[in-house]
């Protein structure tokens, strides 16, 4: 079933799996569509000033499995000609979409004039889009913020111009690029989006649960729903999203066992993609211990997990972990008998 195209690419259900520095790389994205099946997912973003000076780390984030597809890959720069360049690698690279991003906040971002930075100056990011556009032949998004500061929502305007010059789909993360992730985000302004753009809009920000989904789509006339934050280690969110927009019925959570062996999945994954193991068990420090946050005890295994340097002694720090809750849950059986 097809719930909105890209371009001429078919999206086949209404959620999207957010880019994302340092997580939306291949193993992660392998794991997300396993388990939680969205319908587009994008890459973390790839600097095109990197590109244009050939750093090895960053072709790796071109690395595209086909499973993963339709697949977007995202851009950010501040200039017109490595833009360009970048967006033709990329698409040698074999994306089925190409993704600018003009939402990115953060100072060593924004300071080279790229991300949020181009919502200060409309001319310049229509050049971008349009310049893009004319040089890839596969569809070409942009992803924004609602526009630099409270004093102007520079979304609609510009979302308007980046249509004209071509672009398939809007993102609006719907926060001001000074607000970090500050507040909530305020899906009011998707609504207004959707008053302007008559390319499919997807709608971004603090979206959790199959109800905020739900409800995303419903109060603002969005086709796609973008996911980020929910989806780190818990590609069963995205799972229940997606059942929920489908009109599926909901599937029992993970339990335990699940959660530790797609930890595990996920670090043989990196290890595999990384081809150095000590270097991927510390790339996935922080996002192994998410898999079992809020279990009884993981919060102590937290500081464990954390000292690990190979895929072994983690397997042994979780394999202890779940050993020890099955003990919790059988001393609770015995003494509820
Ligand atoms: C760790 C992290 C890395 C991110 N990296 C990117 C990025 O590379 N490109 C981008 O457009 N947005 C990036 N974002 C923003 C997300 O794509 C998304 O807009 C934001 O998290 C709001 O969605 P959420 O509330 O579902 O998390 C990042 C967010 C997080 C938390």
């Amino acid at each position: 079933m097809t719930a909105f195209h890209v371009g001429p690419i078919p999206i086949e259900n209404r959620l999207i799996l957010a880019p994302m520095e340092d997580v939306s790389n291949l193993p992660m994205r392998t794991i997300a569509k396993r388990i939680g099946g969205p319908g587009l997912m994008f890459t973390e973003f790839v600097s095109a000033m990197a590109i244009h000076y050939n750093a090895k780390k960053t072709y790796k984030k071109l690395v595209i499995a086909n499973e993963e597809r339709p697949l977007g890959i995202q851009i950010f720069g501040g200039e017109v000609e490595t833009m360009v360049e970048t967006a033709k690698v990329c698409a040698d690279a074999g994306c089925d979409i190409l993704d600018i991003n003009m939402g990115c906040w953060v100072p060593k971002v924004v300071k080279t004039g790229s991300g949020a930075a181009l919502l200060k100056d409309p001319d310049l990011a229509t050049e971008i889009v349009s310049r893009v556009v004319r040089a890839v032949e596969i569809p070409v998004t942009v992803k924004v913020r609602a526009g630099w500061d409270y004093s102007l929502f520079a979304a609609p305007e510009l979302a308007k111009r980046f249509q004209d010059a071509g672009a398939q789909m809007i993102t609006l993360h719907a926060r001001f690029a000074k607000q970090g992730f500050e507040g909530q985000a305020d899906w009011d302004l998707i609504k207004a989006m959707r008053e302007v753009v008559t390319v499919p809009l997807a709608g971004n920000g603090d979206v959790r649960t199959p109800d905020d989904a739900e409800r995303m789509l419903t109060d603002t006339g969005c086709d796609g729903v973008m996911v980020g934050r929910a989806a780190i280690s818990n590609p069963w969110a995205l799972r229940d999203i997606r059942l929920r927009l489908e009109g599926k019925p909901p599937m029992p959570p993970p339990t335990i066992q699940d959660r530790v062996d797609t930890a595990l999945e996920h670090l043989k994954l990196m290890i595999e993609f990384e081809g150095d193991e000590l270097k991927a068990v510390r790339h996935l420090r922080g996002q192994i211990p998410m898999y079992i946050k809020g279990e009884p005890g993981a919060a102590e295994v937290r500081g464990r997990l954390t000292r690990c340097d190979s895929y072994d002694e983690v397997a042994e720090v979780l394999g202890a972990f779940l050993e020890g809750t099955k003990e919790t849950q059988e001393t609770m059986i015995v003494s509820q008998v």
